[in-house]
């Protein structure tokens, strides 16, 4: 089955095979054909161009007059496996409650993990693919998403079953994080250690021979894991051939950033608080720092200092982190409007960060990620709009005609 896409307006984000990531000056550059076709066999990606070089004709033809066509979105921080919601706290925090003293009152990521081993593995199902239906209407096209409200054997397995099977059951890329230390249960409150020999010695030996995740994180911070605790972690998953995604620097730096690259890990994500050896670290490495500026947002709390990383030299990849605590929202197009916005960042590096970068933070560039031929063909048209700055010029509104997954309209 062939399909031929013609007369758009723009093709955004063509590149190259050899582009993993973009980094430092290159990310001011989004490469873009105007008028141009694109031809899709079955789910990829097999030609594109200007259209004065078409001549081939296919078994469908869409005309994209007006319109623009960039990859969809690659949101490489996700937690949307979690069960109900904590509009309480949202109201709390209004109330003048702070994030901090919501957790240290046993509400926060406990409260979700309570939910969760409550809630049976088909409705988890259930919510869950309700919120990923959600994302991939809004654009995105490839997710990561973590356990890590379970903090139980049986509920991070389940958890992680519930990712599994979307995965089996939606055709985009989902990659599966294993984030038993997440928070410390209040059974172990005096016991941290007995926690994390709990991840090591009977969650990982099981996730790994069900082969159920690919990542491992640890939420390494001030009244979480210690440094000490995460390199423990990261060092255990490893063992097991998890690579490490971590939660570093989103209250404060206490070297988590450090400890994740002596791991090689595949990204370090928040980093809302970063100092001048955090940023030198990074430039040593080719781990992916991740900005989660719908979180900044939520909490107000400080934006990731994007221009100190992109200025530095480094890539830096946008993403959502859906969850129910600090970034109930998965929507992409606002995450690239806020990093606009707030991060002054430029929507070249803002549409870069959210799509080939977010590929990378994922392992997922050889598939998705830019228009490339051979790549998957999971791409959003926008309506009709006058530039692609359009997208987060007009936050607030999804300026998407439809999505594509796999060389379909979803
Ligand atoms: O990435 N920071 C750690 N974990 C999540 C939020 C946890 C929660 O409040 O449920 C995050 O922001
Ligand atoms: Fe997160």
């Amino acid at each position: 089955m062939t399909t031929l896409l013609i007369n758009i307006k723009e093709l955004i984000q063509v590149r190259d095979h050899s582009i993993k990531k973009v980094s430092g000056n290159e990310m001011k550059i989004l490469p873009t054909i105007k008028n141009a076709f694109l031809l899709l066999k079955d789910d990829r990606i097999v030609d594109f161009g200007p259209m004065n070089e078409l001549s081939v004709s296919a078994d469908e033809t869409v005309d994209c007059t007006g319109k623009m066509i960039l990859p969809a979105w690659c949101d490489s921080h996700t937690h949307i496996v979690y069960a109900g919601n904590r509009e309480q706290e949202f109201v709390d925090r209004i109330n003048g409650l702070s994030y901090e003293e919501i957790a240290n009152n046993g509400g926060g990521i406990l409260n979700s993990a309570k939910k969760l081993q409550e809630t049976s593995e088909e409705e988890l199902y259930k919510q869950s693919s309700v919120r990923l239906e959600e994302v991939m209407k809004q654009g995105t096209g490839a997710v990561e998403i973590k356990s890590g409200y379970g903090l139980t054997v049986d509920a991070e397995l389940k958890m992680l079953r519930v990712i599994k099977k979307l995965r089996e059951n939606y055709n985009l890329p989902i990659k599966a994080t294993f984030l038993g230390a997440h928070a410390f249960p209040s059974e172990y409150k005096n016991n941290k250690e007995g926690y994390i020999n709990l991840i090591i010695n009977e969650m990982l030996p099981k996730i790994a021979s069900e082969n159920l995740a690919e990542f491992i994180d640890a939420f390494c911070e001030t009244g979480y894991f210690s440094v000490e605790d995460t390199d423990r972690i990261l060092s255990a998953g490893k063992q097991y051939g998890l690579t490490p995604k971590v939660h570093v620097n989103q209250f404060t730096t206490i070297g988590g950033v450090q400890v994740s690259v002596k791991h090689d890990a595949l990204s370090v994500d928040h980093l809302e608080v970063m100092n001048a050896d955090d940023i030198e670290t990074l430039k040593g490495s080719e781990t992916m720092p991740v900005a989660l500026p719908s979180c900044s947002y939520f909490l107000s709390i400080p934006y990731t200092p994007a221009r100190d990383i992109i200025n530095a030299g480094l890539p830096l990849a946008l993403a959502t982190d859906f969850n129910p605590g600090s970034t109930p929202s998965g929507n992409m197009n606002f995450v690239v409007a806020t990093a606009c916005i707030k991060m002054k960042m430029t929507p070249e590096e803002a549409i870069n960060a959210a799509t080939i970068n977010g590929a990378y933070a994922m392992n997922l560039s050889d598939e998705v990620g830019s228009i490339t031929k051979g790549k998957k063909a999971n791409f959003i048209i926008t309506k009709e709009i006058l530039s692609y700055g359009a997208i987060p010029y007009n936050f607030g509104s999804i300026l998407i005609d439809s999505v594509f997954i796999n060389g379909k309209a979803i």
